[in-house]
């Protein structure tokens, strides 16, 4: 049992000769909702993807609650990385389907994520007819359907209006309710420090800072100073 449900050690991911992760140490609280901040090309998706396992570190290490990462930890890590992909000829329930089949989950969960993030009333739609804000959602409840106890969100927000935005943060906190832990990165701050309570900002591979949110602290002055260097 550790403090902190991830932590990831001196993790880097080369490309050719780019570090576009160089040696982060992110330390996420159990329970907790982390802030993963960092403009376009910072190196949040490369991070995020290799605790989803779907790229290997070239250095380094990521620890789950306190044990090393191996791929059967997938098992508590819901993931919604970049545009998630479903069958557009397909409803919402309809694609929850397909998973609970490949996952051999009971269909019981279906309903259950439905509701959670507010997609039971969507019937006959087909989800290629849903709007972004719906479409995040759906890829939400796929995540959600193993019963994580990390979810991993990059960039949920993106596209969204800003009433869906301010819909995905009460999602989000009432999923930290549920005793989840959320990490969830974004390019813009106000984003973020509304729903976070602790952010980390990396800029060109490297984690420049990593603290609970001070509510005197100028966050914008901040992540400006450290975007910039
Ligand atoms: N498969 C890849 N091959 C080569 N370079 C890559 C690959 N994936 C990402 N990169 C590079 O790694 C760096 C970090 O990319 P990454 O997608 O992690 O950034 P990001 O912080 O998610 O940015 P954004 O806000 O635009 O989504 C970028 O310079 C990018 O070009
Ligand atoms: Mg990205």
């Amino acid at each position: 049992m550790s403090e902190y449900y991830l932590e990831t050690k001196n993790l880097t991911k080369k490309f050719r000769k780019q570090r576009a992760v160089d040696s982060i140490n992110l330390k996420i609280k159990k329970g907790s909702i982390y802030g993963f901040l960092g403009p376009n090309g910072a190196g949040k998706s490369t991070t995020l993807k290799m605790i989803a396992g779907l790229l290997y570190p070239t250095e380094g290490d990521i620890f789950i609650d306190g044990h090393k990462w191996s791929r059967k930890d997938l098992r508590n890590i819901g993931v919604l990385i970049e545009s998630p992909a479903f069958y557009g000829n397909l409803t919402a329930r309809e694609n929850l389907k397909v998973h609970t089949t490949l996952l051999n989950i009971t269909d019981s969960k279906i309903d259950e994520v439905l509701n959670i993030v507010d997609l039971k009333n969507t019937g006959n739609k087909k989800s290629s007819q849903f709007s972004l804000g719906m479409k995040q959602r759906l890829g939400i409840a796929i995540a959600l359907l193993n019963e994580p106890k990390l979810l991993i969100l990059d960039e949920p927000t993106n596209g969204l209006d800003p009433l869906g935005i301010q819909e995905l943060r009460d999602l989000i906190k009432s999923l930290k309710e549920k005793g989840i832990t959320i990490i969830f990165s974004s390019h813009i701050l106000s984003e973020v420090e509304h729903v976070a309570e602790y952010i980390g900002i990396i800029h060109q591979g490297k984690l420049k800072y990593q603290d609970k949110i001070n509510k005197t602290e100028n966050l914008e002055k901040l992540f400006m100073n450290v975007a910039t260097v």
